[in-house]
């Protein structure tokens, strides 16, 4: 197995993430947020069922994102200073991401995001969400730039501080250097009560990155849905509420709104990209600069 590339392709974080987190059976997906409290006759041993290449994945990425570790990715990356394009240029971009998918049955980076998007806007949702579902996951393209998988996916998690057993695989945090170090062990660790989400480290991956890359131009909802969708700790399992404030709390139920038009459009029909063209051009014409650092 390939210690960067785990993964057959990033779909199966995704897939796993969809095992773990089943489509509620009523109401719209759209207007369903979260229910962290699954009743136990519907428990699945999702961790038992991973296929081998996720659990190798979630080891490495447990392992290896430590506090310094994410310290330093964001040294590198955040000064965006690689390429200079447009948003649907870098949408095309990250579509030269192949890695081993079935182009009959999988989706492309792509036509995900234009899924994502079209998903939103059919629900009569406003622009800046629509522009959100679409540029979501531009931050993939980390992986053009050789970074291994579990530093561009995987639910991300608070360095810094305790982990929380809702974290999937928790037992992999062993492996961290973290875990032995007293000062990132405690409930709140380095950070104070109350601080606030921005205040708070992040493992490294492509949500914080795809957020600094738009943050000057969209709505602070979208920001919030792009900065913390893969959040699964906080926005689906109600974990590190001690460290958010106010601000981050109201801000919660937009990251809930999204993530389902990112977890459970796969199944749609797959999105005509050269006809959706005009509309996406139009629609980033409207919130971004011809070109964006990246
Ligand atoms: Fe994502
Ligand atoms: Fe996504």
């Amino acid at each position: 197995m390939n210690d960067a590339k785990p993964l057959a392709n990033l779909e199966e974080w995704e897939d796993f993430l969809k095992e773990r987190y089943p489509e509620p059976a009523t109401a719209s997906t759209a207007s369903h947020a979260t229910n962290p409290g699954k009743p136990k006759e519907q428990f699945r041993n999702y961790e038992a069922d991973a296929r081998p290449t996720v659990r190798e994945f979630y080891r490495l990425n447990h392992r290896h994102q430590t506090h310094e570790f994410a310290s330093a990715k964001r040294k590198e990356f955040l000064s965006l200073n690689r390429r200079k394009m447009g948003v649907w240029e870098a949408a095309e971009y990250l579509n030269q991401l192949v890695d081993d998918s079935d182009p009959d049955t999988d989706l492309s980076q792509l036509e995900h995001l234009l899924q994502t998007a079209e998903h939103i806007r059919s629900d009569g949702q406003p622009r800046w969400f629509i522009l959100a579902g679409f540029v979501h996951d531009l931050g993939k393209i980390l992986c053009l730039w050789d970074e291994p998988q579990w530093a561009v996916v995987g639910d991300t998690f608070p360095t810094g501080c305790r982990y929380s057993n809702k974290i999937v695989f928790p037992q992999f945090f062993a492996d961290n250097p973290d875990s032995q170090n007293p000062r990132y062990q405690t409930p709140l660790g380095i950070y104070e009560e109350v601080c606030g989400l921005d205040q708070v480290q992040l493992s490294w991956g492509h949500d914080e990155y795809i957020y600094h890359v738009t943050k000057d131009h969209l709505p602070e909802e979208a920001l919030y849905m792009l900065r913390y969708h893969s959040f699964y700790p906080w926005h689906r399992e109600g974990e590190y509420s001690p460290l958010t404030n106010a601000h981050d709390r109201e801000m919660l139920q937009w990251v809930q709104k999204f993530n389902p038009y990112d977890l459970y459009t796969k199944s749609h029909a797959k999105p005509d990209a050269k006809a959706l063209r005009p509309f996406y051009e139009d629609l980033i014409a409207e919130y971004f600069p011809p070109v964006l650092k990246w």
